[in-house]
């Protein structure tokens, strides 16, 4: 019986021992040597510049802070048959699902969820380029964004030259295929 319960303290002292060292061996001073080298850590000392004209990786960010801001922006994207082209296939992936291919709101969501006809005065008219490239960046109403992820549950999956290519084919590609299409 002795012998017995002598045995098992002995196990369970292994067994504790066996438990306790790997945690106290995390603390050990030596468990960091390989950390502390003379090399430069992240973030330490100076930055090195970046090389002369680099632009960041995800493009030109958007320099307005709103729609109200971008109204009176010049576009910078000649309207050549290059951009009308991007224009348009973007519209027909981005903008069509709600506001129809003809952009005349005659997609079958269009009219639940109130989308409008892009083709009349109001946009063509009224609608100054850098609104309509305000409304693709930061969205509208129900309208979500396209140029700031997050804002009105948008994205920001149009680079800023797309945008405007966007707006080229609104103002210059869009009634014309749409007169076409009616003929
Ligand atoms: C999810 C549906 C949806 C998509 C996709 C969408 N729109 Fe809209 N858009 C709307 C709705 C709804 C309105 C009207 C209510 C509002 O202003 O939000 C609108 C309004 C507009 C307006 C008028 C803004 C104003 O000042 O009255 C323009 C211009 C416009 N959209 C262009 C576009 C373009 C260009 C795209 C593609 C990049 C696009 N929309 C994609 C739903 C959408």
């Amino acid at each position: 019986m002795k012998r017995a319960t002598n045995h098992l303290m002995k196990r369970t002292a292994v067994l504790l021992t066996a438990l306790a060292v790997p945690s106290a061996a995390l603390a050990w001073p030596w468990s960091q040597d390989m950390m502390n080298q003379p090399s430069i850590k992240p973030q330490e000392g100076a930055m090195t510049p970046f090389p002369a004209r680099s632009i960041p990786v995800m493009g030109i960010p958007t320099k307005v802070a709103n729609r109200e801001e971008s109204r009176d922006l010049v576009n910078p994207i000649a309207v050549t048959a290059a951009s009308l082209k991007k224009g348009r296939n973007l519209f027909r992936i981005y903008c069509s699902a709600c506001h129809g291919l003809t952009g005349k709101a005659d997609s079958p969501v269009s009219g639940k969820i109130g989308a409008i006809d892009l083709t009349d005065d109001y946009v063509q008219t009224s609608m100054s380029e850098g609104w309509l490239w305000g409304t693709i960046t930061f969205g509208s109403y129900v309208m979500p964004a396209y140029g700031v992820p997050g804002e009105q549950g948008g994205s920001n999956d149009l680079s800023v030259e797309e945008r405007w290519h966007v707006v080229n084919y609104l103002k210059n590609g869009l009634v014309k295929e749409t007169q076409v299409a009616a003929k």
